[in-house]
Parts: C-alpha cells; sequence; structure tokens
C-alpha cells in the first residue's frame, strides 16, 4: 500500500492519531508527542496508584491471532492504568480464511460495543484491513502484522534510545539479525529515519537481508558484523524468526552465533557507553551471549517497562483522536 494512502486512514483532518496502524508517513512531530506523552505516563508507572481516568468509561478489546507475551500484557497494563475495561481474545488463526474469521471476529467484537482494537495478526496489512472495516467510531491499533510493522514496538525502541542516549541527530545505531523476517526492524528504520538519526546500520546474513533496503530506508547494509558494529552507540539484536523460514536460510544457529552473535568481546566494537537492546524474547546463546543479555550496557528489561507508558501514549492519543473526530461528526450531523 503506497505511504500516502495510509496518512487519511492513520490521521484525522486535524492531524491526529485515529488508528495506530503503521509509522510508515507519520511526522517527526507526532512520533516526538508520542515520546513526549510515553514519558510523562512513565512516572505514572513510578507512583503507588498506577492509575490516570484517561479511558475510563471505555473498552479496550486486545485481538491477539498470533503468540504474544510482552505485547499482549503490556497493552493490557496500559489500558488498565488509563482506567478503560479491557478484554483479550487469543483468537487461533487455525485454516479459516483471512477474511472470514477477521470479519466473524470483529462482528462479535463490534457487538459488545468496543472502543479500540488492538490487533496482532501473522498477515502483514491485517490491522489495515481491520481500520477499513470498522464502524467510525472505533480506534484500531496494530500490535504487530506478519513481517510488515510493529509500530509500538518501534516507538518503545525509540522512548529507550531517547531515555538512554537522547539526541537521535548523534547517533550511530545498528540493527543486527534477521531483518528479512522482523517487522521490528521495519518499524525501527522507519521510526530513527524520520526522527534525524544519521547512521542507522542494518548487520546480517546476504540471506537475511531483504533487497533495496538502503534505497527505502536509507540505511547501510553490513554483511560483517565487526564492521557493522564499529563505534555504534546503540545495537538492536533481533531474534532469529524460525517460524517465518522457509527451508535453509541459515546454515547452524551456532554458525550465526559466530558471525553475528553480541558476545562481550564484539560489544567491544562498539562505544564504550554503548546500549544494547533486544525486542524479546531473546534466545540466549543464539544471538546474544547471556553475560551481554544480563551486563550493565543492557536495556532489555528497561523496554518492557517503557513499552506500557508507550502504548498508554497511543490508546489515549488514538482515543482522544477519536474524541475529536466524533465531535465533527456530531457537529456535522447537527448541521
Ligand atoms: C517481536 C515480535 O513479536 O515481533 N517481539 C515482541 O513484540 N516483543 C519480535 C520477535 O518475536 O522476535
Amino acid at each position: 500500500m503506497p505511504t500516502d494512502a495510509k496518512r487519511p486512514l492513520q490521521l484525522n483532518d486535524q492531524g491526529q492519531l485515529r488508528h495506530f496502524l503503521s509509522l510508515d508517513g507519520l511526522p517527526r512531530e507526532l512520533l516526538t508527542e508520542i515520546l513526549d506523552t510515553a514519558d510523562s505516563f512513565l512516572e505514572v508507572g513510578a507512583r503507588a496508584v498506577k492509575k490516570v481516568p484517561l479511558l475510563r468509561g471505555k473498552t479496550v478489546c486486545n485481538v491477539f491471532f498470533e503468540n504474544s507475551t510482552r505485547t499482549r500484557t503490556t497493552f493490557e497494563l496500559a489500558a488498565k492504568r488509563l482506567s478503560a475495561d479491557v478484554i483479550t481474545l487469543n483468537v487461533s488463526t487455525s485454516s479459516t480464511s483471512k477474511g472470514e474469521t477477521l470479519t466473524d471476529t470483529l462482528r462479535n467484537l463490534e457487538a459488545m460495543a468496543a472502543d479500540m482494537f488492538v490487533v496482532r495478526h501473522s498477515d502483514s496489512g491485517a490491522a489495515h484491513f481491520i481500520a477499513e472495516y470498522v464502524s467510525p467510531n472505533v480506534a484500531v491499533v496494530n500490535g504487530g502484522d506478519g513481517r510488515h510493522g510493529h509500530p509500538t514496538q518501534g516507538m518503545l525502541d525509540m522512548l529507550t534510545i531517547r531515555r538512554h542516549k537522547g539526541d537521535f541527530t548523534k547517533l550511530s545505531v545498528a540493527i543486527v539479525g534477521d531483518i528479512l523476517h522482523s517487522r521490528v526492524a521495519r518499524s525501527n528504520m522507519i521510526a530513527l529515519k524520520t526522527l534525524g538519526c544519521p547512521d542507522i546500520r542494518v548487520v546480517a546474513p546476504r540471506t537475511l537481508l531483504p533487497t533495496g533496503l538502503e534505497q527505502e530506508y536509507g540505511v547501510r547494509v553490513f554483511t560483517d558484523a565487526d564492521e557493522g558494529l564499529k563505534d555504534v552507540d546503540v545495537v538492536i539484536m533481533l531474534r532469529l524468526q524460525r517460524e517465518r523460514m522457509q527451508g535453509g536460510l541459515l546454515p547452524s544457529e551456532g554458525e550465526f552465533f559466530k558471525l553475528y552473535g553480541l558476545t562481550e568481546k564484539r560489544l567491544k566494537l562498539a562505544r564504550p557507553d554503548a546500549i544494547v537492546m533486544h525486542p524479546g524474547p531473546i534466545n540466549r546463546g543464539v544471538e546474544i551471549e547471556s553475560a551481554v543479555a544480563d551486563g550493565s550496557q543492557s536495556v532489555i528489561l528497561n523496554q518492557v517497562t517503557y513499552g506500557i507508558a508507550i502504548r498508554m501514549a497511543v490508546l489515549s492519543m488514538a482515543m482522544s483522536g477519536q474524541t475529536a473526530q466524533r465531535q465533527i461528526e456530531q457537529q456535522e450531523d447537527a448541521e
């Protein structure tokens, strides 16, 4: 789908969030507003009473067609901390075709008067499909669609980088591992580019690299990990997405670890104050050494905490965009 086609679907006439489907085409100011809003919600998470009434009386429905632990639970917590009523459905994709499953499930959920759907699906474009289908007062948030995108993960990664490293325009960031199958890599490349990061590197074996990345995302591609990690400020490691691989894209996990795994020795090539990130779930000894995952440069667990704040920001912003949209519609109806 061309970028321009996504804008009207995601944003209302005032440029506010209406749905949150993809980082593609979203302006820097909006990404910064999400980060600033999340910063203020981090403070709520540190209070004894971790709640604000922003979504009181609203119903948020998490619909997960694909497994998830971190994303599902942090979306749930985010909605609860905003005082929404939350239900979570783990829907099996089974053998039913995509259109039928989604449409049937949605009809049922709409009958429960949900105000927001958070959707994870193994098919790229599923959240867009749903956003086009739902009634005008329902907001849709993408919790990860196939290989396409994972915009809240992208934004929580940006919050992590901003809180630990500051100004994006002065940073070198390396994204390492299974780029081909990673929706996280895509969302991160778009977010980093939009936020003005001048040196975005992707590091992977040729078999796990999609073609045309340089042109599409303005990144530098490295097949040699030692070269790619040299002097970077941020290392984002990715999991090998075995479930999305067909056939022999890799010789073996052992070989992958030898060439691309983040060991203490390899991390020394980055800047001494570099941070290490990973969206989880981590596979120790496959893409990352335990000593690094648990080491002083790792911010992997901070990412999880920041994920709640980012999801609170996105849910509340999409809902206030909705409210504005609703007011306009009501005004128009009255005229
Ligand atoms: C990622 C995902 O599901 O896309 N994980 C996550 O959201 N925490 C990355 C992965 O599964 O490797």
